[in-house]
């Protein structure tokens, strides 16, 4: 039980993180919560209006025509100045809510942005991505519905049971009994719908992943005949979310129905009692209609209060899920006051392990030396080990036991922009963003010369196939950036490599076979950008290995033989069994 309360005070303290948001637009806020305020209260002096023009005006002995027209007048007047304030009170709330979502996606994105590799290989890209976009919107409905609603209907009941017993004492009383009754009926439809909602809202996300996953696997689709299995797969989706939302408009148009109904039922009841009041002259006939105004206006608030409470449920389940992202810490982090020391570029594995999970051990006690301008070639079967080898150098982990110590610096001491302005890295797939071809040169710094890259680009030979794009170096990559061939994008991450000039760079090697003149060219573009450089290679290519000063061969995480190519070949062991078995591609012929 304690656990219980524990667990739910914590939930409810998820909807804190908004407190400073808020904090920024109080004044709004404040109008806004004025505004509502005035509505309601514009609203309900209404029925109070008519009656008073029914009871001072019309229903008596010499009818007053003048005041007639000037309570139609007023009445006209309120109508205008409800729908005048509500127009600006809705567009001011909506406006401040989106506000404050804008400012927590920016700050959830800025925060994602800083945390370590190990949280994106726990969460998987939609969920992140359902955070930044869906989650932040439903803290807007904190604002836009649950605030504003459950004030201007809380408001509402309270000013309308006053009015109500203003009017007459005992009519009221008899109305007020009909409260349990659909408060009962509220929680109990409320409780169905929130069932209902959150079966639609995992069936819809079920149908999108599904819907990603084909888009981003068309080609495996494709190839392997799957279109008519697939679609059926996702019709199957479809339709288990076509038939939760059915229900839950069955279930949303039979509550409607029914409160009508018992509106309906309230005022036959009002009609029947005060009517008999009215003959018998105990109530004015203008009360009568008041009454019924305000029966009518009295079961909306009850129903969109119990409806908030759904609103209020999704809405701290969305904080809760952007407060715990925001609660990841990097496990890469810094040390305070960490300085780089002179950079010169030699790599020390000291008795290196690492587990990205407990017990699974994918390195063990690596001891490596790589001197300052050294080229080294890893090579090892798929799983051997090399990225994550390379991944600690680039801190992107952290080794479990040993260190990797570059200049004499173990990396956990470096500051993390100079370690990573040191070591660069070309990757076996190279992102390309969406922009021009400069910009994903220079990775949208504007403070990097066009003309530097365009050199960059000279120098590794990419130029000659940025030319032949559209429009050139300005070519937008987002259309074309999936058509470049694995080879282009290599050398669009070698000229990223000049332009940035790491003193250490790792280039993890295509797998894939490239025609003769690409992997000239590619031969070329390493010697140009490995000049002056420590190089680490993981290498899949004969070429590219018979360059390297000195050969790693890893497998299942141990280092099991080194030595240049020509001796390894001599040992007859790992490498040449590698070799023979084809696993590092010869020249393509
Ligand atoms: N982020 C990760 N989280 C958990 N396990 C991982 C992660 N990355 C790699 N592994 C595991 O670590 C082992 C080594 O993987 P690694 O990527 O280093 O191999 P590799 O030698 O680079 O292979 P390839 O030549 O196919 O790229 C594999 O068993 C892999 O499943
Ligand atoms: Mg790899």
């Amino acid at each position: 039980m304690t656990e219980r309360l524990q667990t739910k005070r914590q939930t409810q303290g998820a909807l804190g993180i908004l407190i400073p948001y808020a904090k920024v637009y109080r004044w709004r806020l404040a109008l806004v919560f004025c505004l509502v305020i005035a509505v309601v209260v514009i609203d309900l002096a209404q029925p109070y209006l008519v009656k008073e023009a029914i009871d001072n005006c019309v229903a008596v002995a010499r009818p007053d025509a003048r005041a007639i027209i000037l309570m139609t007048a007023a009445y006209l007047v309120l109508v205008l100045l409800s729908f005048a304030l509500t127009y600006y009170q809705e567009i001011m709330l909506q406006s401040v809510g989106q506000c404050i979502v804008r400012a927590i996606r920016i700050d959830l994105f800025t925060h994602i942005q800083k945390l370590s590799l190990r949280f994106f290989d726990q969460n998987a890209a939609g969920r992140i991505i359902t955070n930044v976009v869906n989650d932040t919107e439903a803290l807007n409905n904190f604002f836009t519905q649950f605030l504003a609603n459950t004030l201007r209907g809380g408001f509402s009941l309270i000013l309308i049971t006053f009015f109500m017993l203003q009017l007459n004492v005992t009519i009221a009383l008899y109305c007020f009994l009909l409260i349990p009754v659909i408060v009962a009926l509220s929680f109990f439809f409320q409780r169905i719908l929130r069932k209902v909602n959150g079966e639609i809202r995992n069936r819809f996300a079920t149908a999108i992943a599904f819907l990603a996953e084909n888009l981003s696997g068309m080609a495996i689709v494709q190839i392997y005949h799957q279109e008519a299995k697939q679609q059926k797969k996702f019709d199957d989706r479809n339709k288990a979310l076509l038939k939760a939302t059915i229900h839950e408009n069955r279930m949303h148009l039979l509550f409607f129905n029914i409160t009508e109904l018992l509106g309906d039922l309230g005022v036959a009841a009002l009609v029947w009692f005060g009517g008999r009041g009215v003959i018998a002259g105990s109530i004015s006939f203008g009360v009568l209609y008041a009454f019924i105004g305000y029966i009518r206006r009295f079961f909306q608030p009850i129903n969109t209060i119990t409806q908030q409470l759904n609103v209020l449920q999704a809405s701290i389940i969305a904080a809760e899920r952007i407060a715990r992202t925001m609660q990841e810490r990097p496990d890469i982090a810094e040390l305070p006051g960490a300085t780089a020391p002179m950079i010169r570029g030699e790599v020390l594995f000291a008795k290196v392990s690492l587990a990205y999970r407990p017990g699974h051990t994918v390195l063990r006690e690596i001891e490596l030396t790589i001197r300052a301008g050294g080229r080294v070639g890893f090579v090892g079967a798929s799983g051997a080990g090399k990225s994550s080898l390379m991944n600690l150098v680039t801190r992107f982990y952290d080794a479990t036991e040993g260190a990797v110590i570059i200049d004499g610096k173990d990396v956990r001491e470096w500051p993390l922009d100079a370690l990573r302005q040191t070591v660069g890295i070309v990757q076996q797939d190279v992102t390309v963003f969406s922009g021009t071809v400069i910009d994903n040169i220079r990775l949208f710094r504007q403070e990097i010369a066009e003309e530097l890259v365009r050199e960059a680009c000279r120098l590794v030979g990419a130029e000659r196939f940025i030319l032949k794009l559209p429009q050139g170096y300005a070519t937008i990559m987002s259309e074309c950036g999936s058509t470049l061939s694995a080879g282009e994008r290599q050398l669009l991450s070698f000229a990223r490599v000049l332009v940035f000039d790491p003193k250490i760079l790792i280039l993890d090697e295509a797998t894939a076979s490239l025609d003769s003149e690409t992997e000239l060219v590619l031969q070329e573009a390493i010697h140009r950008v490995s000049r002056g450089r420590t190089l680490l290679v993981i290498a899949h290519r004969l070429s590219t290995v018979q360059e390297m000063d000195y050969i790693v061969v890893l497998d299942q995480g141990n280092i099991v033989e080194t030595g240049d190519h020509g001796e390894l070949l001599q040992r007859q062991g790992h490498y040449w069994r590698l070799h023979q078995s084809g696993l590092l591609l010869d020249e393509a012929v």
